[in-house]
């Protein structure tokens, strides 16, 4: 039996073949899980549609989440394609580019706001819309990294949005627990996508975790994606309010050694 049949799920946060999103939806879609897809902007449909038709969604639309109203278009949509929920998964971060460069002190209030609302209220609102849908419980899955807890340089100002996302966490999975809905975060190691192409330096932090995270192997979506089965499924039924730490071990560490080091 697998583990989402008959499940439903809606996927935010799958801009191509490599976001962390699309290796959550395919590993929902091989347990059995019927999977939606809602894309940040119409730029992206032309690569997520034909994603999405390889599983053959039934919802592939567009939902910028700072946007109330297409917020409630699509989960109207989704109400009309499949009733009720079972899964949503967040997969979204976004701050200026500026903003993922030098000193965080020069961070701008505008710059702030952006990253804060698009990376972590767009949970609060998602997690709004998914609790109607929800009557009969489900899961709420949110992508955050190291940043939240440790200085990364560059991470900056996304730092900040993940601390603040992993705490809405905790309030989410308290408010929506009496009705049996879990919300959890994966930690996610780096992973070459869109968005960590933004960050200044990234292909030093990605050399790095390869050679001194103490599994010497770097995350991929496929392990992303499998951790999300276990963290959405009933597996995982007593999990919530929860950061899982999906990084090669990376994060246990107090100091990193290079091979040539050791
Ligand atoms: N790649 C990594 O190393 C890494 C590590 C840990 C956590 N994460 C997190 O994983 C999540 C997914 O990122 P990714 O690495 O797969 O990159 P990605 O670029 O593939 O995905 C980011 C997604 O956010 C979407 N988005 C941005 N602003 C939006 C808006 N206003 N409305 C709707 N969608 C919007 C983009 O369209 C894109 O689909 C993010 O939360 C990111 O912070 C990434």
């Amino acid at each position: 039996m697998m583990l989402f049949a008959g499940k439903k799920a809606l996927v935010f946060g799958v801009a191509n073949k490599y976001s962390i999103a699309w290796g959550i939806a395919q590993a929902l879609h091989a347990e059995g899980a019927e999977v939606g897809f809602c894309y940040g902007i119409p730029e992206l449909e032309k690569r997520v549609r034909p994603l999405a038709e390889s599983l053959n969604a039934r919802l592939i639309e567009e939902c910028n989440v700072n946007d109330d109203a297409a917020l409630e278009r699509v989960f109207r949509c989704a109400e009309e394609a499949y009733g009720a929920l079972d899964v949503v998964v967040h997969s979204i971060a976004y701050a200026e580019r500026r903003d993922l460069d030098g000193r965080f002190v020069e961070t701008s209030r505008a710059g702030f706001n952006t990253a804060l609302e698009t990376s972590a209220y767009s949970l609060v609102a998602l997690a709004r819309h998914a609790e109607r849908l929800m009557p009969s419980g489900g899961s709420i899955l949110a992508m955050t990294a190291l940043g939240s807890v440790r200085v990364l340089p560059h991470y900056n100002v996304m730092g900040v949005a993940k601390a603040a996302l992993e705490a809405s966490v905790r309030y989410l999975a308290h408010d929506l627990g009496p009705r049996g809905i879990r919300v959890n975060a994966i930690s996610a190691g780096p992973i070459k996508t869109l968005a960590a192409s933004g960050v200044a330096g990234f292909r030093d932090t990605y050399r790095l975790h390869e050679q001194a995270s103490p599994l010497r192997t770097l995350v991929t979506p496929e392990d992303v994606g499998n951790t999300a089965i276990w963290l959405c499924s009933d597996l995982a039924r007593t999990v919530t309010g929860q950061v899982v730490y999906v990084d090669s071990g990376w994060s246990i560490m107090g100091a990193h050694t290079l091979p040539s080091e050791e």
